[in-house]
C-alpha cells in the first residue's frame, strides 16, 4: 500500500516540473542568461565585439500582460544586447526575446531604448509605460551618457508608440540619473500622473500626462540610512485608491508615505506632508501594493514580507497609519537572494524576481551553473490583485490624456504645410 502511494506520488511531483518553496512556485531560473538570437552567427558576432558579455547580464524588472512575462536586463555594464524582453521557451529553455524588436535596442541610437530598469503595464489599456535612462554602463568606471532619459508609452495591442516624453536636463540629469521604478496614478478613470524614483540623483519625478511635463521632489527621507554610501530611494508603491504613495531607499529600513494630492501639485510642500510609517525588517528593493496590502522584498532575510495596511488603518485611518502588522509571505535563504521587483497577474498571484545582486556586484556569482541557478522568477498565490485592477470605473472614459496627441512633430509639420500654402498663395497672387 505504502509502496503504491510512493509510486504514484513521486512521479506526480516530478511531472509538475516546477518546485514549491513556502507555497511559492519557481517559474523560471537561470545560471546565466541567453537571448532569442535570429541565428548563431549574430550571437557569435555580438560575443566577439563585446556587445554580449554573458556575465554582465542579469534580470531586474518584471511585469505581466495576458500571462506573458516581460523582464528588463539593466545596462549597468557593457555587453547587454537587449534591455527589455519577453520570456519565451526555446529548445526547452527560457530565453529573453528583445521587446518589441531587436532594432529597439541599439546602444547610442537615441530614438530607441538604451537602458530600461523598470516598466509598468496597465492591465486596463495594454499600455506599457517604459522608463529609459538614456545612459548605459552607469555602474561602470566610464558610464556612457549618449542619450537623454525618456518615458515611452507603448500600446502592446496596437503595437505602436502612443507617447514619448524626453526629460529636460534640469529635471533629470542626463549624466547622473538612475530612473529606477515607476507607478501609475489614476484620476477619474485615466492614468493622469506617473511617479518615478531616481536612485542616484535621489529624487521622485512626477510626469503630468495631460500637461506633458515633468517636475521632481527631493527630500532627506529618500536618502540612504545613514546618509552616505549605498543605494537610495528605489521601491515605490501606490495604494489602490490612488491616495498615497509609499517609497523606501534600498539601504535603509524606513518606509515613507506621501499623499498623491501633494505629488499632483508641483508647488506643494513635500517635507510638510511626508511621513515615516515605520521600519521594514531589513533593507529591501522593490515594493508593490495589491488591493489592501503592501509587499516588500527583503535583502537580508531573503524573501517577501507583507504589511497589512488596510488592517492597521482600521483604527487610525490611512493618514495616520503606522506599521504594526507585518507577516512573512515567503522565505528561501538559497533561492530568494535579493528579491528585486514585483508584478501581478490576474489570477491572484504576486510575481517577483530574485537575482542575488550581492554576489553579482561583488564578482562572486558563478555563471557556470556548478552552484545552481542565480536568477529566479517566482510566483506566489496571495489572493490579491494589482493596485491597477479596479482603477477604471464603469462606464470607462472614452478618451484619456495619454490618448490625446501631444505630437510635436505633427504640430511642426502642420506649421510647415501652412507656411508652404501661404507662400504658394502669395506667389499665385503676385503677378509676374
Ligand atoms: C501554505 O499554504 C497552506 C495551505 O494553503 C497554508 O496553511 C500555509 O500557511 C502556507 N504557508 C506559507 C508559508 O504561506
Ligand atoms: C542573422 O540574422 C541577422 C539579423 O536578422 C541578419 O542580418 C543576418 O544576415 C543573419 N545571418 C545569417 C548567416 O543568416
Ligand atoms: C559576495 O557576497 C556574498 C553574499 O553576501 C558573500 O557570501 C561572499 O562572501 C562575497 N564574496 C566576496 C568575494 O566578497
Ligand atoms: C480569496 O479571497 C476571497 C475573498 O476576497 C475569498 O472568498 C476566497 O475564498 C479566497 N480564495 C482562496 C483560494 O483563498
Amino acid at each position: 500500500m505504502e509502496k503504491l502511494w510512493i509510486a504514484v506520488f513521486i512521479p506526480l511531483l516530478l511531472a509538475t516540473g516546477t518546485q514549491q518553496a513556502n507555497n511559492a512556485t519557481e517559474v523560471y531560473s537561470w545560471a546565466s542568461l541567453d537571448y532569442d538570437w535570429p541565428n548563431a552567427s549574430m550571437k557569435a558576432d555580438y560575443e566577439k565585439s563585446g556587445k554580449f558579455v554573458v556575465n554582465n547580464n542579469i534580470i531586474v524588472g518584471i511585469k505581466l500582460y495576458h500571462d506573458e512575462v516581460y523582464v528588463t536586463a539593466p545596462r549597468w555594464y557593457s555587453g547587454v544586447p537587449s534591455t527589455l524582453n519577453r520570456i519565451i521557451m526555446k529548445g526547452g529553455k527560457p530565453v529573453l526575446q528583445p521587446y518589441p524588436s531587436w532594432e529597439m535596442h541599439e546602444v547610442g541610437q537615441c530614438s530607441v531604448l538604451q537602458y530600461v530598469q523598470s516598466m509598468e503595464i496597465d492591465p486596463n489599456t495594454g499600455f506599457m509605460w517604459i522608463i529609459d535612462n538614456g545612459r548605459t554602463n552607469i555602474l561602470d568606471k566610464t558610464p556612457q551618457n549618449l542619450c537623454p532619459p525618456k518615458l515611452i508609452v507603448y500600446d502592446m495591442v496596437g503595437k505602436k508608440e502612443v507617447r514619448r516624453f524626453v526629460f529636460p536636463s534640469d529635471v533629470a540629469g542626463p549624466t547622473s540619473c538612475f530612473l529606477n521604478d515607476i507607478v501609475l496614478d489614476y484620476v477619474d478613470g485615466c492614468v493622469s500622473y506617473v511617479y518615478i524614483t531616481d536612485t542616484l540623483d535621489v529624487k521622485l519625478y512626477v510626469y503630468d500626462v495631460s500637461k506633458n511635463e515633468a517636475y521632481f521632489f527631493a527630500h532627506p527621507t529618500m536618502w540612504t540610512e545613514p546618509p552616505g554610501s549605498g543605494f537610495a530611494i528605489n521601491g515605490i508603491a501606490i495604494s489602490a485608491d490612488f491616495s498615497y504613495v509609499y517609497y523606501s531607499p534600498v539601504d535603509g529600513l524606513g518606509l515613507f508615505q506621501i499623499p498623491t494630492s501633494v505629488l499632483r501639485n508641483k508647488n506643494a510642500n513635500f517635507g510638510q506632508h511626508v511621513r515615516r510609517v515605520g521600519d521594514r525588517p531589513t533593507r529591501g528593493d522593490g515594493l508593490t501594493y495589491g488591493q489592501h496590502n503592501l509587499y516588500n522584498g527583503l535583502l537580508d532575510e531573503s524573501g517577501v514580507q507583507r504589511w497589512l495596511v488596510s488592517h492597521d488603518a482600521e483604527q487610525t485611518g490611512f493618514d495616520k497609519v503606522v506599521i504594526k502588522t507585518q507577516e512573512a509571505v515567503v522565505r528561501d535563504d538559497v533561492k530568494m537572494q535579493w528579491v528585486d521587483t514585483f508584478a501581478w497577474d490576474q489570477r491572484g498571484n504576486l510575481w517577483f524576481t530574485a537575482n542575488d545582486l550581492k554576489r553579482f556586484f561583488n564578482g562572486s556569482m558563478d555563471f557556470t551553473g556548478a552552484h545552481g541557478p542565480n536568477i529566479y522568477v517566482w510566483k506566489v498565490f496571495v489572493n490579491e490583485s494589482s493596485y491597477l485592477a479596479k482603477a477604471v470605473g464603469s462606464p470607462a472614459p472614452s478618451q484619456c490624456p495619454v490618448d490625446k496627441a501631444v505630437n510635436h512633430q505633427e504640430v511642426a509639420s502642420h506649421i510647415c504645410l501652412f507656411t508652404l500654402l501661404v507662400c504658394l498663395f502669395i506667389s499665385i497672387l503676385e503677378p509676374m
